[in-house]
């Protein structure tokens, strides 16, 4: 083992000879370092345990199941595709080895730099013991120390590096939907969104818009006219947004095959020739990611959508998702044949069928296809967790290049160090309130990995949604800063406007009052930029006591806000703990009202046409007027509501919202600060870098819900 500082507050540990990752950035300088903790190294195997006492906690894991707290449970990081997001699953399409482990008197977080499989056992076969297998012996173990929670977390992102910021439209509403087959369908869309009057900045497109589902291709008969359709949409501010997967379709004669094959693009079998899986087109090969040179061709592709005028994508089946490889599928036919007109007992049955039935994201199609890194092969499985990442890589990289300003770009495999480059959407989870559930749970630990630009499907991918799931889950998706409808085709319809005019209603309202608190969002996200604190932070990260801890469906936002989502069908309200006394804040287009609400646990009436959530004592947040969309959006008039007992400050952060100048500090900063001095009077102060902002009006509250208004002019 060889130990290293990176900074004052993570230090390294590297067994064996592990894989150049690229997560974690910084100079390392080597000494001796004393190992805090036993890991146990043998061939192919590194194992690590951590005895629990009963106020042990551990938070992270990234987009896992389970709560905020991961007691209880086992997890794999190994990025997998599996439509089900049922209770025992272990692992989704992400592979975060970030975690804190926390008692009552110390917190320490911890990295583990290995890009293949690990599974977490967190108190689940042994209540007190938190065990974690290593699938490789090469791997290297960062010890994150800080003060605090959120300390630790703002130390680890100093080494991870800074997250991907979108574009301000990025922020808007997107209305996406697996079976928009044609132009018309868009323009349908688009034309329902205007007239019902709801904003919208984007139409993802699924894989309708290929041609035979090859990338960087276009159905001419369903898509005739697509350059049209994107520029139509964008000069009214509706972006169309279209999904790239990995695997790229074998066809002599379409060019990204053609160039792939000739310029030794693929990976590779255990013979050398391209591996055959398939997916969406049939049968594919899959670019090596892992190859800087396959990187940058591939990412140059991505030209041909930007020429079109397109200036986001998603980045699908990257894990990379299988359906079946050819191996598997001839196993299983020659079986059937085998089988034709026998009498099969029940065992014979189920082992043909499995032949069939489990036959997608076997794990031995991950051993069977190699990567080159540097010269040396390995398979697959040796670095699984990197294939999603750098197929975004490559496409953050091309895109950069070929657009010249900011794109959106998410990704449904990641890893951390993706963050750097693209957001993510949660994957493919359910019509389900127990996904709403979880949506919210896991929205810290995606931050706590650096992601920032996160979102799940609203209102569910699979299955049903009802108008009442959708709504309740808009009162909770209008804060996340990826703001997706998509659904799978087959499903029910579920746009904002799909059941009848009483939801329409209340989807618009969730909508516009998006629209309103965009800068706030837009605002957090660039100080998360500037100084790696998380956006949305559990209530066990600020409060003490059992209540904040076991306060799993709450969140807060920013320094500002918390947020109590309903997340139960039938339900006229909920019972929220407010860890101190706080206002809540009724927020509607033509009336933005205050109440005072005390510290302790309460009940909040929260019906389907509300939105409400809590401003915390001393704390103004910033809203606008709603527009169509984000190109509509005014920073001439800013409101600010505060709930003001001595003095409360707000720095509003924005930009151009399309360049890489924050990159460079290029960021307005606009200082909003009231106070009350000791005869009780009001002063308020506005110091204005934004060129944009006109005029600033202070709706205070105090705790006996006395408010006053001031205008400032700047
Ligand atoms: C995958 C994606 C989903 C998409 C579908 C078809 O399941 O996760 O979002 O709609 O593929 O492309």
């Amino acid at each position: 083992m060889s130990a290293f500082k990176l900074t004052k507050h993570v230090t390294g540990y590297t067994f064996g000879d592990p894989v150049e990752t690229g997560i974690i950035q910084g100079e390392k300088t080597y000494g001796h370092q004393e190992l805090p903790l036993e890991v146990h190294v043998e061939k192919g195997y590194g194992s690590i345990s951590f005895s629990l006492t009963k106020h042990d906690r551990v938070y992270g894991l990234g987009p896992n199941l389970g709560g905020i707290n991961k007691r209880g449970r086992q997890y794999e990081s190994y990025c997998t595709d599996d439509p089900l997001h049922h209770e025992d699953k272990t692992t989704l399409y992400g592979a975060h080895n970030f975690f804190i482990l926390e008692d009552d008197d110390v917190a320490t977080g911890f990295f583990i730099d290995f890009p293949s499989r690990i599974r977490y056992d967190v108190g689940f076969t042994d209540m007190d013991l938190f065990t974690i297998d290593i699938h490789g012996e090469d791997f290297t173990l960062y010890i994150i120390e800080g003060d605090s929670l959120k300390d630790i977390v703002v130390n680890f992102h100093a080494v991870i590096g800074k997250p991907y910021m979108p574009p301000k439209w990025g922020l808007g509403f997107f209305q996406s939907r697996w079976g928009y087959e044609t132009e018309e369908d868009i323009r349908k869309v688009y034309e329902t969104f205007r007239e019902k009057d709801i904003p919208l900045d984007g139409i993802y497109l699924d894989l309708d818009y290929m041609d035979d589902f090859k990338d960087f291709s276009l159905s001419g008969d369903r898509f005739p006219n697509f350059r049209t359709l994107v520029s139509d949409l964008k000069e009214d501010g509706v972006r169309l947004i279209p999904i790239i997967d990995a695997g790229v379709k074998m066809e002599e004669g379409y060019d990204v095959y053609d160039e792939g094959v000739a310029g030794n693009h693929f990976v590779k079998d255990e013979s050398g020739k391209p591996y055959v899986a398939a997916v969406w087109p049939g049968k594919v090969h899959f670019p090596d990611f892992l190859q800087e040179s396959t990187r940058a061709w591939f990412g140059d592709k991505y030209q041909f959508l930007t020429d079109l005028g397109i200036e986001g994508v998603w980045n699908d089946m990257n894990e990379p998702a299988i359906f079946y490889d050819e191996t598997s599928l001839s196993e299983g036919i020659e079986a059937a044949i085998e089988a034709k007109g026998q009498n099969l007992g029940v065992m014979p049955f189920f082992a043909l069928r499995d032949k069939f039935m489990n036959i997608g994201n076997r794990d031995e199609y991950y051993r069977r296809f190699y990567h080159e890194i540097d010269g040396k092969r390995y398979s697959n499985e040796e670095v699984h967790n990197l294939y999603g990442f750098q197929m975004t890589v490559s496409a953050s990289e091309g895109l950069r290049k070929h657009l010249g300003k900011r794109h959106v770009l998410i990704s449904r495999a990641s890893s951390i160090g993706m963050h750097r480059y693209s957001g993510i959407w949660t994957g493919d989870n359910s019509s389900w309130w127990s996904h709403l559930d979880l949506n919210v749970k896991m929205l810290p630990a995606l931050n706590m990995s650096g992601f920032y630009y996160v979102g799940a499907d609203t209102g569910g991918f699979g299955g049903n949604a009802s108008g009442e799931l959708l709504t309740r889950w808009m009162q909770f998706s209008i804060f996340t800063p990826l703001l997706r409808n998509h659904s799978a085709i087959g499903c029910a319809f579920q746009e904002p406007y799909a059941f009848g005019e009483k939801v329409t209603a209340y989807n618009r309202h969730l909508i516009k009052a998006r629209y309103s608190i965009l800068p706030y969002l837009y605002s957090e996200m660039l100080k998360s930029y500037e100084d790696g604190s998380m956006m949305f932070t559990p209530l066990s990260f600020e409060y003490f006591g059992e209540e904040a801890l076991q306060a799993e469906d709450q969140l807060l936002l920013g320094e500002e806000l918390m947020i109590a989502p309903v997340v139960k069908s039938n339900a006229r309200g909920r019972y929220v703990y407010l860890p101190e006394d706080m206002a809540l804040v009724s927020f509607r287009e033509d009336e933005v009202r205050l109440s005072a609400a005390k510290a302790g646990v309460t009940y909040l009436s929260y019906g389907m046409e509300d939105l409400k959530f809590f401003l915390r004592r001393n704390r103004m947040m910033p809203y606008i007027a709603p527009g169509r969309s984000v190109k509509d959006l005014s920073m001439k008039v800013i409101h600010l509501v505060g709930y003001l007992e001595t003095e409360a400050f707000y720095t509003l952060y924005d930009d151009d919202g399309t360049s890489y100048g924050y990159e460079d500090g290029m960021v307005y900063k606009t200082e909003f600060s009231a106070r009350r001095d000791e005869d009780g009077d009001i002063k308020v102060s506005v110091r204005n870098e934004n060129p944009n902002i006109e005029k600033v009006i202070f709706t205070l509250m105090d705790g006996d819900e006395n408010s006053i208004t001031k205008e400032v002019q700047v």
